[in-house]
């Protein structure tokens, strides 16, 4: 297989522990794709998330990254190979400053200065840069969220998998962070979004996959289903008064 950056995962089955969680996904995601990742809550979307990242126990099926199976390998070897990821949730050197986190972030970055780098996210999200002397962990739970997508960003990945940005964010920053998503996306990058606001998520992804009990239950392009549809799938797991949308098992792949 050529080294394309595309990320299929073939009948993925993990959890934590004796803990089965993702019953068998299967998911193909192309090179430049933006992918909203949705379903209700404790469908498994962090949980496939991290188990992309290699922070769950893997117990079986594939996942190949550029024709390579990364499946159950560490986070270390995962980031290395241009896989980014923002975490749900607080960020994870609280008791460091945000320069320090960066730093963290940098000390992979390829081809370029961690300076250029840093000046660079700061643009982006300017009250890191104001400060950028205080602990992380004294960040309100949105601005850590922002610092994790800083950090995923500095390192400029292939792939990027983000988990519920907008959690606790105002509008402003929730607009920030939307609009350096569709940035990273015009430059290339391939985006899958965890995100519970599916209307902000249906706005930005082409493609809508839905997730429901450790299984893929839709996939497909994002204005082939309507909010109300979305709805119905992570109540029941079906759409009312519409015969089976394709899945991604059932979508032929070159
Ligand atoms: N660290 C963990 N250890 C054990 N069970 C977990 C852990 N994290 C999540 N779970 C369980 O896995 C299931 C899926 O959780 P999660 O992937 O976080 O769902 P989602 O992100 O879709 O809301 C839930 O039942 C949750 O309780
Ligand atoms: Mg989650």
């Amino acid at each position: 297989m050529a080294a394309e950056p595309r990320l299929v995962l073939h009948d993925v089955r993990a959890g934590y522990g004796a803990l089965d969680i993702l019953n068998g996904v299967d998911l193909d995601v192309g090179p430049g794709e933006f992918v909203a990742l949705m379903g209700p809550n404790g469908a498994g979307k962090s949980t496939l998330i991290k188990t992309i990242f290699g922070m769950t126990t893997f117990k079986s099926g594939q996942i190949h990254w550029k024709g390579e199976q990364i499946g159950g390998l560490k986070p270390k070897a995962i980031l290395s190979r241009g896989i980014g990821i923002v975490p749900q949730g607080r960020c994870n050197f609280p008791l460091m400053t945000i320069e320090e986190n960066l730093d963290m972030a940098g000390y992979i970055v390829r081809d370029r200065g961690i300076k250029a780098e840093k000046d660079y996210v700061y643009s982006l999200f300017p009250i890191l840069r104001n400060r950028r002397h205080q602990l992380a962990g004294n960040l309100s739970g949105g601005e850590q969220q922002l610092l994790e997508t800083a950090m995923a960003v500095l390192r400029r990945p292939d792939v990027i998998l983000i988990d519920e940005p907008s959690v606790g964010l105002s509008p402003a920053a929730i607009g920030i962070v939307f609009k350096e998503l569709n940035r990273l996306h015009a430059g290339g990058c391939t985006i899958i979004l965890v995100e519970q606001n599916t209307r902000k998520a249906m706005e930005v992804a082409e493609r809508a996959v839905v997730l429901r009990l450790g299984k893929v239950i839709w996939d497909g392009r994002a204005n082939e289903i309507t909010h109300r549809e979305l709805g119905d799938l992570f109540m029941s797991g079906q759409i009312a008064n519409r015969s089976a949308a394709p899945t991604s098992t059932e979508r032929s792949h070159t």
